[in-house]
């Protein structure tokens, strides 16, 4: 913290003092429905959220928590306010919907200590018709330099003991994202993970908590309100020596959003974050392009193939152009390959730093595959497993995506198998935060896309950099080849609906068509082993509920052969001019429809848990006077995920928008349509 006390610093302050200090200040959303107040109270500073007149959160604090330094929350007055208000539609290169509206009506606060050592900020406080975000903006400062953050104290004091679907952020080992979620009263909550969904107990109102633009500051998670009553408070994830954040001013945090709905239909797809990110530094976004992928990849997770050398080995030349040829044929754009470099012998989580990004295997020639993948207008996803090694990882990221670029290839699979950091810092915390975007930063420099696993929750960053496509981050299909760990139960996925995928993308991995895992061991798994817990027609119905522009096919080659199922999946679209939730209750089922981007094409996905469900679909998204053909994959007689997953009804229909489309949903099951315009 440097203190220098310069004669111009104290005339401004002179002045401010001189001001009457506004005491309540009020921003309402452009509808007038969502309004923000902010107020002083006994020197300490305070929000309020109120829809329709009525409280959302009460009284919630703001502040800091300084290492070295007093907290910055008391003696604080409110100096002066601005606003502005924006209108104004913005396209996605790609996305769930081609455009975005920003409408927000703007107030920024500034915020002064009234006594030693008069730190100031900015509060910047935005109101949308879909929710409210607010972020502190910290100007250069004579007693505000270098500081080192050791706790937000930002709350959200929910006014409602709402229903929160969350994830935990703080069991040891576990405070990673991929685990089940489970519902509970806010007041009950201990410490979570955001996207934190919560419906009101009246069912009327539906919020989340989230952040957006996380750049050089640490990922917030919730503390829980035990003892609190209904407060959560924003917990940030730590360097190795508990410090949450360091920086020097000038600094701004990310935004903190609160979306809100009147309905669940209604909160995807979630836009407030993307608005909240700064636009596209990429000028040029031509080789930005979503598409399907195959891998070899699940081989490796039901034990058919090793990522490592060997008799098993997955990537080879000979396999990878199996691989290119299977997605020629069937018109699908990528193929991943993992396990193709050094690195992977022994325990690979452990030797971290063996990782070359570099150097094949000498049964793998790169060159030559990547010849054969252009050859056949097919692109590779080159994958990069860090677990963790980040030093590893930086030393040779410059001749990794060079030697990549060289040869055309412009899409990465990422991982980060691991729980810390090797230096001990949370893999959550500002060094990852900084690497993750330094990572996103190389990568658009040399023109390559990105798919990050195990990352940090997405905070719109693909606004900025339209290369950071989709992101695991959540329990995906892997842990339905697993043992031990257990698989996604078969409401799993109608909670991501409304969860993780709020925040953005996510590689799921959907479409393994070989439910029971019969290769990786040669019989028919029974109920409790690894198995896809859902039926086969839920699977399709997946690439359209579950978004992700680069989307896979995750079964072995083999199992799409001869499959007439497989054809939705070659005709599925990968890129939305609109997207429509018609029907959802989170842990029960969601029904999405979706526009193709420049066509007239519609698709629609519709999953349940483990009830079957019928529902009655008017097609009124669809154009008036014009006739569709729908192409049908329906649960068939008697599918049911536990005991017969795979019966799959294919039909196809004329429809119109006048048409009500009957579906009915086995147990654990779905349906997937593709509705394109009829020819004569
Ligand atoms: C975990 C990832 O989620 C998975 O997709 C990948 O195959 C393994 N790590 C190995 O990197």
């Amino acid at each position: 913290m440097t203190i220098r006390r310069l004669p111009l610093w104290l005339a401004l302050v002179a002045a401010a003092a001189a001001r009457p200090a506004l005491s309540q200040v009020r921003v309402t959303s452009p509808d007038g429905r969502n309004a923000v107040t902010v107020a002083v109270r006994e020197g300490k500073l305070y929000y309020v959220v109120d829809r329709d007149g009525r409280a959302l959160l009460t009284p919630s604090l703001l502040g800091f928590e300084f290492r070295g330094a007093p907290r910055l929350r008391d003696s604080l007055r409110i100096t002066d306010s601005t606003r502005n208000t924006v209108d104004e539609t913005w396209t996605q290169p790609w996305g769930e919907v081609a455009r975005v509206r920003d409408h927000h009506n703007e107030l920024k606060l500034g915020v002064a200590e009234t006594a030693a050592p008069n730190r100031q900020f900015t509060l910047a406080v935005r109101a949308f018709n879909d929710g409210v975000a607010f972020r502190y903006e910290f100007p250069a400062q004579p007693n505000l330099g270098d500081f080192e953050i050791s706790d937000e104290l930002t709350e959200f004091a929910m006014a409602d003991n709402a229903r929160a679907w969350s994830i935990p952020s703080n069991r040891p080992r576990l405070d990673r994202s991929e685990q089940l979620w489970s519902s509970s009263p806010v007041s009950v909550l201990d410490s979570v993970q955001t996207p934190l969904t919560m419906e009101a107990r009246d069912g009327k109102t539906f919020i989340v908590i989230h952040e957006a633009n996380l750049v050089d500051y640490a990922r917030m998670n919730l503390r829980g309100a035990r003892m609190e009553g209904r407060t959560l408070r924003a917990d940030l994830a730590p360097w190795a020596d508990g410090v949450k954040v360091r920086g020097h001013t000038p600094f701004v945090t990310p935004w903190r959003t609160i979306q809100i709905a009147d309905r669940v239909t209604e909160l995807s797809p979630s836009l407030i974050g993307l608005n909240l990110n700064p636009p596209s530094v990429i000028a040029n976004t031509s080789w930005i392009k979503p598409m399907k992928y195959v891998g070899i990849w699940w081989g490796m997770h039901i034990g058919t193939m090793t990522w490592s050398s060997g008799p098993k080995h997955g990537a080879t030349t000979a396999n990878t152009k199996r691989y290119i040829d299977f997605a020629a044929a069937n018109g699908i754009g990528g193929v991943l390959v993992e396990g193709w470099n050094v690195g992977w012998d022994g325990d690979w989580i452990q030797n971290r730093n063996a990782f070359s990004f570099t150097q094949p295997y000498p049964d793998y020639d790169l060159a030559e595959v990547a010849r054969y993948a252009h050859a056949k207008g097919v692109k590779l996803i080159v994958h990069n497993e860090t677990s963790g090694g980040i030093q590893n990882y930086e030393r040779q990221i410059d001749s990794a995506f060079a030697l990549y670029h060289s040869l055309g290839l412009d899409a990465i699979k990422s991982g980060y198998v691991t729980d810390k950091t090797s230096e001990g810092h949370s893999h959550w915390g500002q060094f990852m935060v900084n690497h993750y975007r330094h990572v996103i930063e190389k990568a658009a420099q040399y023109g390559i896309m990105l798919d990050v696993h195990e990352p940090i929750h997405d905070t719109g960053e693909r606004r900025t950099y339209p290369n950071m496509m989709s992101r695991e981050g959540a329990r995906g299909q892997e842990y339905n080849a697993w043992g031990g760990e257990g698989g996604n139960p078969p409401e799993h996925e109608t909670i991501l609906f409304f969860t993780r995928l709020l925040d953005g993308p996510m590689d799921f991995t959907p479409g393994i068509f070989d439910i029971l895992i019969e290769r990786g061991t040669g019989r028919p798994r029974r109920p409790e082993e690894p198995r896809i817990r859902t039926t086969l027609a839920k699977q399709l119905a997946l690439y359209v509920v579950i978004y992700s522009p680069l989307q896979m096919a995750a079964d072995l080659p083999e199992n799409y052969e001869h499959q007439p199922a497989f054809q939705f999946i070659r005709d599925v679209a990968v890129d939305w001019d609109t997207t429509r939730v018609l029907e959802g209750k989170i842990g029960d089922y969601v029904i999405v429809a979706r526009r193709e981007r420049n066509s007239p094409q519609w698709f629609l996905g519709a999953i349940t848990d483990e009830e079957a469900r019928t529902f009655d679909v008017p097609l009124t998204f669809l154009d008036a006077g014009k006739s569709y053909v729908a192409d049908i994959y329906a649960d068939g007689p008697g599918a049911d995920w536990l005991t017969n997953p795979l019966p799959v009804a294919i039909s196809h229909r004329r429809v119109t928008r006048a048409t009500h489309l009957r579906l009915a949903l086995a147990p654990g099951g779905g349906q997937a349509i593709r509705i394109r315009p009829a020819t004569k």
